[in-house]
């Protein structure tokens, strides 16, 4: 367990210039000796599924979104498929979804059985806004999937006016901007609209 963390190499660029292709090590490098502690003690335990620590980052999380509660699932697309399934959201039923987005956010709409319906997005913040959501709309719109990207949060209050006014859901994903925060809101911070 003593193993300096893999370097990525850099990457040739024609021209002669290199730059380093998704080197995350120098974030991670000072925390390395702690991860691999966490790591021994879960295997240890056998705490694969629920288990103390799962117990412990529900709350911890919870209490860092400023939300009531947070249930760790595998990944961020089935809490996007568990979210939409919890709502009863399924065959029949469109869900918008931003198309400047990772494709697991329509894969899991999909694997819910709903349609993704795409919008655009702001050239600007590269996120969506409500008139966006709101040229979307039609009678089989069940709900709508806000994107939080690179660390920036999205209208949320704009989108959901609309979304209420519609009777409709929303959903966040805030995959890419975990601890992001506008308003002294972090994303995402409204129940029960969270998703990760
Ligand atoms: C915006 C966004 N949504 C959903 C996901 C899916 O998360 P996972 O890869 O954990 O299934 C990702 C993954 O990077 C993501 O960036």
């Amino acid at each position: 367990m003593n193993a300096s963390p893999p370097r990525i190499e850099p990457l040739d660029v024609e021209g002669g210039d290199t730059v380093p292709f998704y080197a995350l090590w120098p974030q991670h490098e000072h925390l390395l000796a702690r991860f691999r502690q966490q790591l021994d003690d879960v295997v240890m335990a056998n705490a694969f599924v629920g288990g103390p620590w799962l117990d412990r980052f529900e709350l911890r999380w919870a209490e860092y979104c400023g939300v009531d509660h947070a249930i760790g699932v595998a990944n961020g697309t089935d809490a996007i498929e568990l979210t939409l399934r919890g709502l009863g959201i399924g065959l029949g039923d469109e869900v918008v979804v931003p198309a400047n987005t990772i494709v697991a956010t329509a894969a899991a709409v999909v694997a819910a059985g709903a349609t993704p319906v795409f919008v655009d997005v702001d050239p600007g913040t590269l996120l969506v806004t409500e008139s966006n959501v709101l040229a979307a709309l039609g009678p089989a719109t069940a709900a709508v999937i806000v994107v939080h990207l690179y660390g920036q949060v999205a209208d949320v209050d704009a989108i959901t006016a609309v979304a209420d006014r519609h009777g409709i859901v929303v959903i966040e994903d805030a995959a890419q901007a975990h601890g992001a925060a506008t308003d002294g809101r972090r994303a995402p911070g409204q129940e029960p609209r969270c998703a990760r």
